[in-house]
């Protein structure tokens, strides 16, 4: 059978990764594919840097349009990220019958819907394994593997800069500015570390699982998105004497309301597998009905590991070119006239448990006054801690773990603490979550 030719927009990070991988594994990946897949075109932004790594062996271009528009080319390879040009040169190069591969997690998770649309339309498929916790096949898993279940919930650590951020703040007690400087010197951070640290990135990886889980179209609009930035190392070292790690998690859960779909720290037993996910690694917790949890781990970023989910979709295409594009794996796992418009829940309507940390006046009928508050919401407590006042300092923290509850009471019942005469300051609220 005759090569299937790929033409690859950009070749920065991922992309020479793709290109060393392919050509170092391609043997063995065209035994496995059933044809060779050949590279024929590079669009970059640096010539001089792609002239090092194709060697010459690939024609170098800097309009990204020779490539969607390349009578030859097969499958466009996205590597540019954003949603500027990359979204408009995917859109042409499904115009012009051409299968996409993308790493971009903001392309699918803002405009996945009407991309999945236009390929649909034109017969051709778009595969973006590599958009969520790089090296991971969670794609595959949620949308083949575990395609019996019906998927209660997910809970992923699925951006490394924040959980080597979080991991370095606990285990050397460094702030966070520090530790964000190291993870910007090591690479980890995006060009812009914001979509990193306010949980945006996370945001758009978990708006595309949700989709595939409960056949649900993208809706990263939705999403609610609380980053690291604000979250204190004092409220790390509590929820370490109290037995929980703090992750930044994306959750997303179905309940009889809806979805709920929601980034934020998260307080975990320090018990769980996933509570013990250290550095820049990513793990992904799958509950379904039938095979109960499964948990996937591994490399969520950088070169090779992001290659390898890209080169994988490379092949699932190759393989998959002349099928019928009915038979072929939906974009979202569900057939698109399946998808459900389940509601996408504000978080005021979402359950889970708290950690609330107060500064109060250490005095008689204090505790009464914050407990009668909290009852009068229906908010019973789990755990607590109470420290004793510093040398000469009349006021001290408490800490309360409360069982599951609504987040509209949580709010309403801080405002009458935060009130309250023996409060000082404003009360800081972590969610907290089983993962049982
Ligand atoms: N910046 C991302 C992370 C990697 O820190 O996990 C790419 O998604």
């Amino acid at each position: 059978m005759k090569p299937i030719k790929v033409g690859l927009l950009g070749l920065g990070t991922v992309g020479s990764g793709t290109f060393n991988v392919l050509k170092r594994n391609q043997e063995e990946i065209m035994r496995r594919a059933g044809r060779a897949i050949e590279i024929t075109m590079v669009a970059v932004r640096n010539v001089e840097r792609a002239k090092d790594i194709v060697k010459g062996e690939v024609e170098i271009v800097t309009d990204g349009n020779l490539v969607v528009n390349h009578p030859d080319i097969d499958i466009v390879i996205e590597l540019i990220g954003g949603n500027d040009i990359a979204k408009d040169l995917v859109l042409k190069a499904i115009a012009n019958g051409k299968h996409v591969v993308t790493a971009n997690k903001a392309l699918i998770a803002k405009h996945g819907n009407e991309v999945f649309k236009a390929a649909q339309d034109k017969g051709v498929m778009v595969a973006f394994e590599a958009a969520v916790a790089g090296g991971i096949p969670i794609i595959k898993a949620l949308r083949e593997g575990l395609t019996a279940n019906r998927i209660q919930w997910i809970a992923g650590i699925i951006n490394g800069t924040t959980n080597f951020i979080l991991s370095e703040m606990r285990d050397k007690g460094l702030d966070f500015a520090t530790v964000l400087k190291q993870a910007q010197a090591l690479g980890y951070a995006e060009a812009d570390p914001t979509f990193d640290i306010e949980g945006i990135d996370a945001a758009h990886k978990l708006t595309i699982m949700a989709s595939i889980a409960f056949g649900i179209p993208t809706q990263f609009d939705k999403a609610y998105i609380e980053g690291i930035t604000k979250l204190e190392a004092t409220d790390i070292e509590y929820a370490e004497q109290l037995g929980y790690r703090i992750k930044l998690l994306g959750i997303t859960k179905r309940s009889e309301a809806g979805i709920e779909l929601r980034v934020h720290p998260t307080l975990i037993p320090e018990k769980r597998l996933i509570a013990n996910v250290e550095g820049a690694m990513n793990a992904v917790l799958v509950q379904g009905d039938a095979v109960g949890a499964t948990l996937y781990y591994g490399k969520g970023a950088g070169s090779e590991p992001t290659a390898s989910s890209v080169i994988a979709d490379v092949v699932d295409i190759t393989r998959l070119a002349t099928a019928d594009p009915e038979h072929r794996v939906p974009y979202l796992a569900f057939q698109p006239n399946a998808l459900s418009d389940l509601t996408v829940l504000p978080i005021s309507e979402v359950f889970t448990s708290y950690y609330l940390r107060m500064r109060v006046e250490d005095k008689p009928g204090v505790l009464a006054d914050v407990t009668k508050i909290l009852a009068s919401f229906s908010i019973s407590i789990d755990a607590m801690l109470q420290k004793e006042p510093g040398e000469g300092e009349s006021r001290t923290d408490i800490i309360m773990l409360t069982h599951q509850t609504q987040e509209k009471n949580v709010d309403a019942a801080i405002a009458q603490i935060e009130a309250l005469a023996s409060v000082t300051g404003s009360v800081t609220k972590l969610r907290l979550e089983e993962l049982s």
